[in-house]
């Protein structure tokens, strides 16, 4: 059921151009620049008109929220709040009738964002749900939602399901301010065809799979990692840490690029790698700034940026090229490399990649 591959989780890496567009088929409508979703008519009225937006995760999915809380922010104009579903429970959340929750779920029965489902229900909210499992208890239990349609993911560390849970946000985000107008309408029509080109992206970028292999080579035996990213990509950031941490258990963090020097700089020295994501055009400048901080202290640099942004691919000492797209839409493409280069490390390293020590696919105990 590999399909020929060695490892599950490099079988769904590799699936992503199919799994993203199995996502947006049916939903997409390039022709006439629209999206339906259909699990959300019901609750259109309420999503138009919610003051603001809480949404609940753990993990990755939590990381997919957190692009989220960016997308419903820049296009749809809604406050957006994204919370530890493991928290929310237990601060006594403010929430009511009036308020919309969007639970993000893979499994589906994730036991700490069930019980936030539960909680806010009890409290009167509307409650959505993004899941990847057809009728789990999490997809079953929310008012409302859209399924990711990525297929069955079976390695523990989470990829195809992300990049569909984006996706899906962005699909929600664009369709949200299309019908609240607070997306300029060209825009919105630029946004909707490059989602559309978004898989054939990530097929070009799993085809560069052998220079991302090579260079892991030469990380392997680091004991620690920093990512940064801006904007966007800080998510991205974070999601690439995970992903070293829990499959090749490399010590990694990621912050928001600024946040460097607030405290993490002091860690840079030569033994340090530093994955730098240089993929939305308005903090360029500043970005540009945090590697040359990073490269006075000795640190290496490895950058995921756009092919045209020679600046930053000559200031690094490897560098994996992504094609140039929306800024907002980036995070689809920037996780493709960090995901690939965990997976070439965790080899490497001969750790068992589909079935992490300590970890379970779907986490059923609070
Ligand atoms: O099934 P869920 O999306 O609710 O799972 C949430 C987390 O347990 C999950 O994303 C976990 O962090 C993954 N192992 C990350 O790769």
């Amino acid at each position: 059921e590999k399909s020929g591959y060695p490892h599950f989780m490099l079988k769904e890496i590799f699936e992503q151009p199919n799994s993203i567009a199995d996502c947006l088929r049916g939903r997409l409508d390039v022709k006439n620049h629209s999206i339906q979703l259909g699990g959300l008519v019901d609750v259109m009225d309420k999503l138009i008109g919610a003051k603001r937006l809480i949404i609940a995760a753990c993990g990755t999915s939590w990381h997919a929220g957190l692009v989220g809380e960016y997308l419903f922010e820049h296009l749809s104009k809604i406050p957006v709040e994204v919370e530890y579903a493991s928290e929310f429970r237990y601060r006594e959340p403010l929430i009511n009738e009036d308020d919309v929750m969007l639970v993000i779920s893979q499994s589906g029965e994730t036991a700490d964002t069930l019980a936030a489902v539960r909680e806010a229900k009890q409290r009167g909210a509307t409650v959505l749900g993004i899941c990847n499992v057809v009728g789990s208890t999490i997809a079953r239990e929310t008012d409302a939602g859209v399924y990711t349609h990525a297929g069955p993911e079976i390695g523990v560390a989470s990829t195809k399901a992300f990049t569909a849970q984006v996706s899906v946000l962005a699909m929600m985000a664009i369709m949200i301010g299309q019908k609240k107008n607070t997306i300029d309408p060209e825009y919105a029509e630029r946004l909707i065809e490059e989602l559309d080109r978004i898989p054939g992206k990530v097929k070009q970028i799993v085809e560069q799979s052998d220079s991302i292999k090579r260079m892991a080579e030469l990380f392997t035996y680091a004991p620690n990692f920093l990512y940064l990213g801006r904007t966007y990509n800080f998510p991205v950031a974070l999601e690439g840490a995970l992903k070293l941490k829990e499959i090749s258990y490399i010590h990694a963090e990621g912050y928001p690029a600024a946040e460097m020097k607030h405290g993490p700089i002091a860690l840079i020295d030569a033994m340090m790698p530093v994955v730098v994501i240089a993929a939305t055009d308005h903090t360029n400048d500043k970005m540009i700034s945090n590697i040359e901080e990073v490269k006075a202290r000795k640190g290496r640099i490895i950058s995921i940026t756009g092919k045209e942004n020679e600046e930053v691919i000559d200031l690094s000492e490897f560098s994996c090229p992504i094609p140039e797209t929306e800024d907002c839409l980036s995070p689809l493409l920037t996780v493709i490399p960090l995901q690939l280069l965990s997976y070439y490390i965790a080899v490497n390293r001969g750790c068992n990649v589909d079935q992490p020590r300590n970890l379970a696919k779907s986490v059923t105990v609070e």
